[in-house]
């Protein structure tokens, strides 16, 4: 199926080809999750403000390669690291190595999350467990290696007016209950009171700590979705701005979040959702 814009003959959303306004010239960030979908997007949207980045996969390294190829395309200096974000160790290596190769780490996209989605009555702890340990367990490891090094290196005035930026992947979900997908949704809550709570912690270090929601956007998570004409009228039904979202329209919203435009935003959730979050039930009703 074509993109929105495609079928509409519509002007494409995506970020203009680099160079672009390069505000973010001189930072370093880590993307999780990066090999697919709003972790790619983000990625080489970063890399086109000019930041260098950490492209984190877990699985097909070959992928994160084409990422990387893509965003060192656009001059920025690009490297992989595989870590599986549930893992404590493997984390705090991912940080190391990023470090090492950057000198340092100004921006942290805690993005990295699956869906295992069931019926409430049938959902195991693995799918419990599993779930929770990247979507939730994942963005504190991610987040805490983030402020320790923040924190330690303080503001350096000619890269950004921050000492730090993170910005969580979250989700509509983290205020729209979403009958079997509970782990999800519970998960992305989660999220939304560990983002509020870190930001109210470091807010006097100079750390800013947002995150974005999501609404549906054009990903292979949920494919469903959008894939067949009857499932993306039936999409459309939740959306007000009647078109699904694409990968670019949640790269931009992370720029501005990244960047000193936004220093004075900290423990928001900024929601890129098409007006899903309006409850467009009422539309007509009420
Ligand atoms: C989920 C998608 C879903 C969207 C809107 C996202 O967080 O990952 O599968 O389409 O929310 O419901």
């Amino acid at each position: 199926m074509k993109a929105f814009y495609e079928e509409n003959n519509l002007p494409h959303p995506h970020l203009p080809a680099c160079p672009v306004n390069r505000q973010l010239k001189g930072q370093k960030a880590i993307v999780t999750g990066a090999n697919s979908g709003i972790g790619e997007a983000v990625a080489i949207a970063l890399a086109k403000a000019g930041a260098d980045v950490c492209i984190n996969y877990v699985t097909r390294p070959e992928v994160a390669d084409e990422v990387a190829q893509k965003a060192s395309e656009c001059g920025a200096k690009v490297i992989t690291a595989q870590a599986d974000v549930s893992r404590e160790d493997e984390v705090k290596a991912m940080f190391e190595k990023t470090v090492k190769e950057f000198g340092t780490v100004d921006i942290v996209v805690p993005n990295a999350g699956v869906q295992i989605d069931g019926p409430f009555s049938e959902m195991t702890v693995e799918m419990w467990d599993k779930l929770m340990g990247i979507n939730l367990r994942g963005q504190f490891l991610c987040c805490r290696e983030a402020v320790n090094i923040f924190k330690k290196r303080g503001v350096v005035p000619n890269v950004s007016c921050a000492a730090g930026k993170i910005i969580c992947m979250s989700s509509v979900h983290d205020v729209i209950p979403w009958a079997g997908h509970v782990n999800y949704a519970s998960s992305k809550g989660g999220i939304s009171m560990m983002m509020k709570s870190i930001a109210q912690e470091v807010a006097p270090h100079r750390i800013r700590v947002n995150a974005i929601a999501p609404g549906a956007i054009r990903t292979p998570i949920n494919h469903e979705a959008w894939s067949t004409r009857e499932a993306y009228d039936a999409l459309m039904k939740l959306v007000p701005y009647k078109r699904i979202g694409e990968p670019e329209d949640i790269g931009r919203a992370a720029v501005w979040l990244a960047s000193d435009d936004s220093d004075y935003v900290t423990g928001t959730t900024l929601y890129v959702d098409g007006g899903m979050t309006l409850y467009p039930g009422f539309e007509t009703g009420g």
